[in-house]
């Protein structure tokens, strides 16, 4: 069965990143059947952020600028993984990439790219790949990819020396094998005690809280009011009763600051 995988490319040229990709996509195709497109985000219309918070407390379809925001979420739906790549700038990803990060804030409210594989792809100069990879594996987490962990390297401006060479085609490989295991592996991701106490605390306070309305539709159309997880999975006893316990406290924090504004629940 081939599978599909989208690249958003965040850097500005078709420089030392997309080399690396390109080696990665070739690591991968030898595995089995990909099929793998590229975004690149210098070609997209995808104008900056306002910070109107409108998408965040009425919903998405409320963002005044009108671009490729919901093309590119399309592609994303459709695929099954996804490769965030970007080159180090000033130890962080590049604007253009934060730019859409910032433009799919959202997602962090209402997750939705659940049984989806995704993994970073970090080139730098010297110094801030591990942690813009860290930074790229968590957001992709509340997004609700099965995070592969991220491939980082330093790809030196001259030619590379021999042993670096291999070190990095070594590197390469390394990531293309695990993004592959994760890909095609038919087992519903099992969620870290973190994931689970963040899904408890945020289904407690849309239990309570009619503030953001359409986060609180959004978790009831799911089930997710009520539910264990996001989704069918397995999570051993421990998470859950640590994770039940949490919403239970941050459920009656709700009550006590609803009450405390004048309008208890019923
Ligand atoms: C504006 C800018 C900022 C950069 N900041 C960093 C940095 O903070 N740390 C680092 O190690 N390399 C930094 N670099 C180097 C790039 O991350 C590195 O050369 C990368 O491999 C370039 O990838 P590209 O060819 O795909 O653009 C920076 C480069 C540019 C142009």
């Amino acid at each position: 069965m081939s599978r599909q995988v989208i690249v958003i490319m965040g850097s500005p040229r078709k420089g030392r990143t997309l080399k690396v990709v390109k080696q990665f996509e070739q690591e991968l195709q030898r595995m089995g059947e990909v099929d793998f497109q590229y975004i690149f985000l210098r070609d997209m219309q995808l104008e900056s952020c306002r910070g109107c918070e409108l998408c965040l407390a009425k919903g998405e379809q409320f963002c005044p600028l009108k671009d490729d925001r919901d093309n590119i979420y399309d592609r994303l739906m459709a695929a099954d993984g996804t490769i965030f790549a970007t080159p180090v700038y000033s130890l962080q990803v590049t604007a253009l990439l934060k730019n859409l990060l910032d433009r799919f804030a959202y997602v962090f409210h209402r997750p939705c790219f659940f049984h989806k594989t995704s993994m970073a792809i970090v080139t730098q100069g010297v110094i801030g790949g591990d942690k813009v990879v860290e930074y790229l594996n968590e957001l992709a987490a509340y997004w609700g990819y099965k995070v592969c962990p991220g491939l980082f390297l330093t790809v030196p401006w001259e030619k590379p020396l021999p042993g670096e060479e291999e070190k990095m085609n070594t590197a390469i490989k390394a990531a293309a094998a695990r993004f592959h295991k994760l890909l095609t592996d038919p087992a519903p991701y099992i969620p870290t005690l973190k994931q689970v106490i963040i899904f408890r605390a945020v289904q407690s306070v849309h239990a309570v809280e009619a503030g953001l309305a359409s986060d609180r539709q959004y978790y009831q159309a799911r089930g997710w009011l009520t539910a264990d997880y996001y989704y069918p999975t397995r999570i051993n006893w421990a998470k859950k009763l640590i994770g039940k316990f949490i919403g239970h406290q941050v459920r009656r924090q709700s009550l006590q600051a609803k009450a405390a504004r004048g309008s208890a629940p019923q």
